[in-house]
């Protein structure tokens, strides 16, 4: 398998070999820290040999448990939010069916997954309830610390509708926990109820725990094979052990992040020309929001979905304020290829006759990328082969691997997140 790669040369007018010789050294340094464990946030690095240290008898639990749910569920609801939601739902929209709810259910083989617990909005719930009121209905609450506000009403709510519409026994039976191994009024309810349950371990926080159960039993329940997912995970770690930014490209991402932001682009889009991607997007907003945005530092992350945000957003980047980077997901091979017919497209297009419309797809992002670095935008093109669970798995290594060596090389913890106490805080004045 080809490994994920970091295309800088786009860029070439704003880095120069010099500035990432400069950064070598500490390079080096952070990498020791992350390895060594010498590094702020040091206890939460169980996600950098995840990959080498799963739990086989818990990957064994979540496929069964996996196996229970497709066989029996019309609806799985997955409920959480932040690291407890993006990751799940990043990778069902990369890798399943772009409509999955909406096909025949012999085509889809498994429960129409829904998402809730991220949001506090009474329509959401009063027509999620409107959706699957009447249907078979499994449910995974998913909460590291068991006391966030949102996914603790929504599964409140749901605990409550599943147990008048099944009695309590039966909905314990369709309820799966994923929490804390000992603390938090999660695991206490789990233990309680009798719900099966699933650990996130300690020393893995939120946003870095898409390869925990948090991920993989929303994943195996949509019939994603999860054991490629963590192939592709296992690559990503050897591809990316290397002290030298010259032999890892996560680490060549993460400096390269930190020059642009020192002379001036201080915020990062995220860039795919697959909506399928646009989830993926929101995990990474959410991986690189929390654990850089702190002490009045840190890179801005952004997402768009091209060619869809070229027609809103594509005026700023190409002319607005120059603050602006772009990191482009660049999709070697499309999961699906569509062929243009002449007479299809005679609204003056006629000349693509005979082409797959990826080719047009490509030629968009190759032209946009042009026209924004002219305009002043920086591009980083990061080539990912294709839209595969093996490569689900690769990414998201990539990227938290990126992330913890660039908030290392900014000067922050990149694995705490104080600032998302302070709403918090108000809020529950305000409600008491
Ligand atoms: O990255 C983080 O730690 C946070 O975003 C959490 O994932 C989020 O706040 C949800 O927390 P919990 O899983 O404790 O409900």
């Amino acid at each position: 398998m080809h490994p994920i790669t970091l295309n800088y040369e786009k860029s070439s007018n704003y880095i120069k070999e010099g500035d990432l010789a400069a950064y070598a050294a500490a390079i080096k340094q952070c990498h020791e820290m992350l390895h060594q464990g010498t590094g702020p946030g040091s206890d939460y690095r169980g996600w950098l040999d995840l990959p080498a240290n799963y739990d086989r008898e818990e990957i064994r639990r979540i496929k069964a448990a996996a196996e229970d749910i497709r066989g029996q569920a019309e609806v799985f609801l997955v409920v959480g939010i932040g690291g407890s939601y993006l990751g799940a739902r990043a990778a069902l929209e990369m890798l399943r069916h772009s409509f999955y709810n909406e096909l025949p259910a012999d085509q889809r083989g498994g429960p129409r997954i829904y998402f809730a617990g991220h949001n506090l909005s009474s329509a959401y719930m009063r027509h999620l309830l409107d959706i699957v009121g009447d249907k078979e209905i499994f449910l995974n609450i998913i909460s590291k610390s068991g006391t966030t506000t949102e996914p603790a009403l929504a599964f409140g709510l749901l605990k409550d509708f599943m147990e008048n519409k099944y009695g309590k026994m039966e909905a314990s039976r369709r309820i799966y926990v994923t929490t804390d191994r000992q603390r938090g009024k999660l695991r206490e309810l789990a233990e309680a109820e009798g719900y099966e349950s699933f650990v996130i371990p300690d020393d893995i926080g939120g946003r870095y725990s898409v390869l925990t159960p948090v991920g993989l039993l929303p994943m195996a329940a949509a019939g994603i094979d999860i054991e490629e997912v963590l192939l592709g995970a296992q690559a990503a770690a050897k591809d990316l052990m290397a002290d030298d930014w010259r032999d890892n490209h996560a680490y060549r991402y993460a400096a390269i992040r930190n020059i642009l932001y020192e002379k001036g682009f201080i915020t990062e889009i995220l860039v795919s020309y697959e909506p399928q991607l646009a989830s993926f997007g929101e995990w990474f907003k959410q991986l690189f929001g929390e654990s850089e945005g702190k002490e009045g530092k840190g890179i801005f992350p952004a997402a768009v979905n091209f060619s869809t945000d070229l027609h809103s957003l594509g005026q700023y980047i190409q002319e607005g304020r120059r603050h602006i980077f772009e990191t482009v997901l660049n999709v070697e091979k499309s999961s699906e290829e569509i062929r243009l017919q002449a007479g299809e497209i005679d609204m003056g297009f006629n000349y693509l006759a005979g082409k797959p419309l990826s080719f047009v797809n490509e030629k968009a992002m190759e032209g946009t990328i042009t026209a924004h670095v002219k305009g002043g935008a920086p591009n980083l093109i990061i080539n990912v082969p294709e839209l595969t669970p093996y490569y689900f798995g690769y990414m998201t290594y990539f990227f938290q691997k990126a992330c913890a060596l660039s908030g290392y090389l900014l000067g922050v913890n990149p694995f705490d997140q104080p600032g998302v106490e302070a709403y918090k805080k108000e809020m529950r004045e305000l409600l008491r």
